[in-house]
């Protein structure tokens, strides 16, 4: 639909366009525009932040797993030098509640500071001084009473009759029934049918995002107008938040994001300590800075939960699938978020026979958040590790096995087919590029040392959709700006962005400036989650350079007296197809130096009815297992996607290298340890929490697998950043089984757990 035909709206929808047959810029392998600045420091993060007259904030925990805070006194924290203020769990504000995030429908409340306090280190009061250590200090001196209450920090047992409550009414999360359960076809017959059932609880750890910036915001009033600049993945969701917890309207919050050094999931939520830090400022007419520590992130700011999924497949005997069981049971702390692993039971494969139920317990630990995927990752530990001994189990490959249960249409929505599926090609490309057949069958002995490869797959669901608003501007001397709400989490979003209007206007990306998360002076944008940022914006993006670039040809037409049909636009220059002596440098445009700027309005049009864009990914490893140490190492690990187009070669390579990483921390090394008995986390630090580093990592291949896409959106992409971490740590687990003949069910494998494994085959015989 162009701009006319939207009737009176402003702007341009994509509706009717086709993503590029041919591009120049669009697919390069374009290094980041702000890459300068990230890696010289330049880049102003949210931590860099400094106001004239700013304070600084700390927040005090209750140290106990369970707890009524039954007294505090503060007076010798409000006498130290420096203190301008300090809230506490018997304020009146500390009743303020924070809203969880729109995808958690009624969880229980969850106050400011509370007195009741459900995990080590939950929020019970904040100070704000002149200086951070002032802070720290003064908060450590605040002298706070509890008394201490039971407590349960496992699912299972939280669930056990007589455990202690985290909250009234019971440890099992009500249900959101959009998740939990889900059943097709006959489980019976399905198991009756099957020539081989395989079965198995698999475990999976709690996970920490581990984002390099920590999570902060500063917050400033300017009279009854709050600004707050945030690490956060969506600056209108966190504008949306806060007006309400503050009760304003929309025009009087700001929320400027900016630099991120990731996300994950993390920050895509309201913390408390953004409304914390709000709340000192307005109680001491200063701005005010609150960071979490590191250790504070592990605490209190969120992680991926752990699961205990019990799995049961079942094939025909020429390896169709007849049968699809999982029994999730998850942990998500002390308050209500995702801790579910269901949803691709329904899609992954085709199978008749499939159900899915999920429970989710509240523990006294601190509360789970979105993670890259959520529930994906520890749905593929264990059905990726379960098809993978059934294939063992039926004599046939992995991959052919994979292959034979490929749907072609949705089984979730029936009837509903994919816009495009490169499911099928990323498990054969791969398994070919990685030399599959070869290493599979290679010698696994090397002394003391195994070797093994395993693959795994993965879909996501990163379709995006409207609304999303951006806003191309060109100015007189050919150069152009990119207005977008869009958060960058360090994604390359940025980039990518200006990519598109380079590739619309011919304009050089050093000429593009980009304008990026700002509630106040940029356009709307959805929360960058879900792996649809490029999918939400990409479309409005260039609808929008597409309305700028029609109203520069007519501008040119008017000016050449011409029809602007005849015109053309590319390398900042307007040339006619009638008269090639008709050319027009964009700077020499009369009409627009005297505008001063001509802006383009897009806007993201609709998804295609009757379709789904689901991207699909299969990943390839190759493990050396030392039998001595417990040490697994992966050699090399290629990882094959279909996200549809590739936007930027870089960023692609970058979002599906960051993936693996992740995936192999979970595979080997990363686990929130909490102390059962005290109910504190015992590793609160990347000292003794191991997210992996270059030393662990592999070899890595990515192989992209384009399926030419003309429907998901506009620009033919979809999404990548979370099937990037999808299926690796199954892979991992997979090369793992085959080096070593031991099936590891627990997540991370780490050398503890695989010497007791390979212990136990050997007193197995
Ligand atoms: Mo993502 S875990 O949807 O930010």
């Amino acid at each position: 639909m162009s701009g006319d035909e939207a009737g009176g709206r402003t702007g341009t929808e994509d509706g009717a366009l086709r993503p590029w047959s041919g591009t120049k810029v669009v697919g390069a392998a374009e290094p980041r525009i702000d890459g300068a600045e990230r890696v010289s420091g330049g880049a102003v993060y949210t931590r860099d932040i400094a106001l004239p007259d700013m304070l600084h904030a700390a927040v005090l925990g209750c140290p106990h797993a369970h707890a009524e805070l039954t007294r505090i006194d503060a007076r010798r924290a409000r006498s130290m030098p420096g203190v301008r203020a300090v809230l506490t769990a018997f304020d009146a504000e500390a009743e303020m509640l924070v809203p969880g995030p729109w995808w958690i429908a009624d969880g229980p409340p969850m106050r400011l500071l509370e007195r009741h306090c459900r995990f080590a280190g939950e929020e019970v009061a904040a100070v704000a001084a002149d200086t951070l250590d002032q802070a720290r200090e003064a908060a450590r001196a605040i002298v706070a009473e509890y008394r201490p209450l039971p407590f349960v920090v496992d699912a299972e047992e939280a669930l056990a009759p007589g455990a202690p409550a985290v909250h009234e009414g019971g440890n099992l999360v009500r249900p959101p029934a959009r998740f939990n359960n889900y059943s097709r076809g006959d489980v019976v017959r399905g198991r009756d049918e099957a020539v081989a059932v395989v079965d198995g609880v698999y475990r999976t750890s709690c996970l920490i995002h581990s984002a390099l910036e920590v999570h902060g915001s500063v917050a400033r009033w300017d009279g009854n107008r709050l600004t707050v600049w945030d690490s956060t993945q969506g600056v209108f969701d966190m504008q949306q938040y806060l007006a309400q917890v503050f009760g304003l309207p929309l025009s009087a919050v700001r929320v400027i994001g900016g630099f991120m050094g990731g996300g994950f999931g993390g920050k895509a939520e309201l913390g408390r300590s953004t409304v914390l830090a709000a709340l000192l400022a307005r109680r001491t007419g200063r701005p005010v800075k609150l960071c979490l520590s590191r250790e504070e992130t592990f605490r209190s700011a969120g992680n991926r939960p752990p699961n205990a999924l019990a799995v049961r497949l079942g094939a025909r005997a020429d390896g169709t699938l007849c049968l699809l069981e999982l029994d999730n049971l998850g942990a998500v702390g002390a308050y209500a978020d995702l801790a579910f692993a269901g949803p691709q039971t329904a899609e992954l494969y085709r199978c008749p026979n499939v159900r899915y139920a999920e429970r989710e317990a509240f523990t006294n630990t601190g509360k789970a958040r979105a993670m890259r995927a959520p529930g994906f990752p520890q749905f593929a530990w264990a059905v990726e590790q379960a098809i993978d001994e059934l294939a063992g189990r039926l004599g046939i490959d992995p991959v052919e096995l994979r292959l034979a249960n490929v749907p072609d249409e949705s089984q979730l929505l029936p009837g509903l087919r994919f816009t495009s599926s490169g499911f099928a090609r990323c498990l054969r490309e791969g398994a070919e590029a990685f030399g599959w057949q070869t290493a599979r069958s290679r010698p696994r002995d090397h002394g003391p040392r195994r070797r093994g490869v395993g693959m795994a797959a993965a879909m996501w669901d990163g379709a995006g959709g409207p609304p999303a608003t951006a806003i191309v501007k060109v100015f007189p001397d050919g150069s152009a700006g990119l207005n977008t709400g869009a958060a960058d989490l360090g994604t390359g979003t940025k980039t990518v962005l200006a990519m598109i209007v380079a590739e619309e206007l011919g304009v050089p990306l050093d000429r593009i400036a980009v304008e990026h998360a700002d509630t106040a002076t940029t356009q709307y944008a959805q929360l960058s989650g879900g792996s649809t940022t490029v999918t939400n914006n990409a479309p409005a993006v260039r609808a929008a350079a597409r309305d700028a670039r029609r109203q520069l040809l007519e501008l040119a037409a008017d000016q050449l007296g011409v029809e602007p049909s005849a015109l053309s636009l590319g390398d900042g220059a307007i040339t006619s197809a009638v008269d090639p002596a008709a050319k027009l440098a964009v700077s020499e445009l009369k009409a627009l130096r005297e505008q001063g700027v001509l802006v383009g309005i897009g806007r993201r049009g609709r998804n295609p009815e009757g379709l789904l864009s689901y991207s699909w990914a299969a990943h390839f490893a190759e493990v050396e297992v030392d039998t001595r140490t417990g040490k697994v190492h992966v050699l090399r690990l290629l990882a094959a996607h279909d996200s549809g187009r590739v936007m930027n070669l870089l960023s692609y390579r970058n979002q599906v290298f960051g993936g693996v990483a992740m995936g192999i921390g979970f595979a080997l090394s990363e686990e929130r340890v909490v102390d059962p008995r005290t109910g504190k986390v015992l590793n609160p630090s990347w000292q003794d929490y191991h997210v992996p580093t270059i030393l662990e990592m592999p070899e890595l291949a990515c192989l992209p697998v384009d399926p030419g896409d003309e429907l998901c959106n506009t620009v033919g992409a979809k999404g990548l950043g979370e099937p990037a971490t999808i299926p690796t740590a199954a892979a991992v687990a997979n090369a793992i089984h085959h080096a070593t003949g031991v099936r590891f069910r627990h997540a991370p494998v780490t050398p503890a757990r695989l010497l007791e494994g390979l212990a136990r085959r050997y007193a197995e015989g």
